[in-house]
């Protein structure tokens, strides 16, 4: 037996089941009319393969649906900015490395920069633009205002929304807490300190002390 054929058998995986499971036999494929290519083959629906002419899909943004028509390259930033004029959320590096674009999705920090807007289809998203509610700003944006922790502004979404998430997974953070839940969130105008308190703050007022 060749070294090529003994590397096969023993990972069980020949190269008609990868493509098989992968879902790029030719019989597997269908095309639609809206130029979305999705793959069948596999039996699992998790896999779609999208054309470049791009596919129809279902935002859930702050608890409202949004169907829209995305290209495969689009960032969800892209989308919430230039589709749905979201424009709370910033970009600021466009890589992953300032935070000014944190949202929450399903519960969790995400730089929508790194993320396809294709790949939040499903999932729950939220930001800057849904945390007031019936006129009321959430506690921490009141907090920020009264602790005066911004000055150009341009982090202070993104720092907004991670601070929210640390309060929603933890209503009594210490000052650790709130510097590890911020830690992704780079501020050019130095108001970390700020920042803190304001957050603090705002964790008292969530338990009415
Ligand atoms: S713009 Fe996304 S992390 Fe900087
Ligand atoms: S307030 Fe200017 S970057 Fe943070």
């Amino acid at each position: 037996m060749t070294k090529k054929n003994q590397l096969t058998k023993e990972s069980g995986l020949s190269r008609r089941s990868f493509l098989k499971g992968v879902g790029l036999t030719s019989a597997g494929l269908a095309v639609t009319s809206g130029g979305e290519i999705f793959a069948e083959a596999s039996g699992d629906a998790s896999v779609k393969i999208i054309s470049p002419g791009g596919a129809t899909i279902t935002l859930e943004v702050n608890g409202k649906k949004h169907q829209l028509k995305v290209e495969p390259r689009e960032t969800l930033v892209e989308v919430l900015r230039d589709r749905l004029h979201l424009t709370g959320t910033k970009i600021g590096c466009d890589r992953g490395a300032c935070g000014a674009c944190t949202v929450i999705v399903d519960g969790k920090n995400v730089t929508s920069c790194l993320m396809l807007a294709i790949d939040a289809e499903g999932k729950s998203i939220e930001t800057i633009e849904g945390l007031e509610k019936e006129g009321e700003l959430h506690p921490v944006q009141k907090s920020f205002i009264e602790y005066d922790a911004l000055q150009c502004g341009f982090c202070t979404p993104g720092m907004i929304m991670s601070s929210k998430n640390l309060l929603d997974h933890n209503p009594s953070p210490n000052l650790a807490d709130v510097k590890h839940a911020v830690r992704g969130n780079l501020c050019r105008c130095g108001t970390y300190p700020k920042v803190f308190q304001a957050v603090l703050a705002a964790s008292k007022q969530n338990k009415g002390e």
